[in-house]
């Protein structure tokens, strides 16, 4: 077992681009050489002593740039929690960054507030915004997926379109000029829901499509509010056989939504990016392999982007 851990990290040390899989889950990479790029699936120092972290923005601007992974510094580390006013009284939440600074608010999946989106939510209060996560669950996690279903079916979402409504109000009352809501499979269904209902200034869904329990209806989605929506072509809970149609009977309605596409990535392939989502991808999977890392690390580019365009140089 030691051995075979040896020879694998002999084998990244000497170089073998082309075996991804073998980055086994937790493995510690070092980098070649100082300045190389950082593997995102890298969990070790690298490039000077630095972290790697997420990709940082890239300098040019506009739609068609697109940056690429880098390394940096991480400073931020934690979450604050916070409780902000709501029709049910009170709802928990996690917040990070400077309260002047333009705001995402960042939808849980249906697991819950679990490590893997608290560290999504860091690293994108990394590229200068102030991040606040709504607890729907007011604080139920889900570890296992039948505890996840279990959730999630109970989750009245009345409720939680006015946690995310609320949400925003209470980040533009204490400090955010623009805010924008992201959110991953339950969370970009509720995305969607905040889109239409909370005044965003923009919004991401990531593989989330609202039913028609929600209330919410993406059609309704006032046009003023820019849409980036992110599905891969292997998710088999919102398949590109729903979310196609879905963004083409958007865009005549006068939706302004662009849906991007990731040719065979699988069903919540941004977790990739944290050691912690990287965890609950692989659960118990002994055959599981990383996600390509060239297009995980462009939907990342794309969102930092998007954020930047639309609730950063605006003002
Ligand atoms: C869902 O939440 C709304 C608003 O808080 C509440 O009025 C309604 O009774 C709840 N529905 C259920 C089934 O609990
Ligand atoms: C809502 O869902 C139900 C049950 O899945 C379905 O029968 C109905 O057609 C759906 N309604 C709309 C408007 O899509
Ligand atoms: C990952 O995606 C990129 C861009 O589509 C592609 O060029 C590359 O071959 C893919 N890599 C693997 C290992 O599939």
């Amino acid at each position: 077992m030691a051995l075979a851990v040896l020879a694998l990290v002999a084998a990244l040390l000497l170089g073998a681009p082309e075996n991804a899989a073998a980055l086994g889950r937790g493995l510690r990479q070092e980098c070649k050489k100082n300045g190389d790029r950082c593997s995102l699936y890298a969990e070790g120092d690298c490039c000077s002593g630095m972290m790697c972290t997420m990709p940082l923005e890239c300098s040019s601007r506009g739609s068609r740039s697109e940056c690429f992974p880098e390394c940096r510094k991480q400073t931020l580390s934690k979450l604050n929690k916070v409780d902000y006013p709501s029709s049910s009284g009170k709802t928990p939440a996690l917040e990070a960054g400077q309260r002047s600074r333009p705001a995402v608010v960042v939808m849980q999946e249906w697991w819950g507030v679990n490590e893997a989106i608290k560290a999504t939510a860091l690293h994108i209060a990394e590229q200068g915004y102030r991040v606040l996560i709504p607890d729907l669950y007011r604080g139920r996690v889900a570890l296992q997926v039948m505890e996840a279903i279990g959730l999630a079916s109970d989750l009245n979402w009345t409720r939680g379109i006015d946690d995310v409504v609320h949400a925003v109000t209470y980040l533009r009352k204490t400090g955010a000029k623009r805010v924008a809501i992201i959110g991953f499979c339950q969370g970009g269904a509720m995305a969607f829901c905040g889109a239409q209902f909370a005044g965003v200034n923009a919004a991401l869904p990531f593989y989330g499509i609202p039913n028609n329990i929600s209330g919410c209806n993406p059609l309704r989605i006032p046009a003023n509010v820019p849409i980036q929506a992110h599905f891969g072509t292997n998710d088999n809970s919102f398949p590109v056989s729903r979310i196609q149609p879905l963004a083409l009977s958007m865009q005549q309605a006068g939706v302004n939504i662009k849906l991007n596409l990731y040719e065979g990535l699988p069903h919540a392939f941004f977790n990739a990016l944290t050691p912690e989502g990287r965890r609950l991808l692989a659960g118990n999977n002994p055959n599981y392999k990383q996600p390509n890392e060239t297009l995980v690390t462009q939907s990342f580019s794309r969102m930092t982007n998007f954020l930047r365009l639309h609730i950063r140089d605006n003002k």
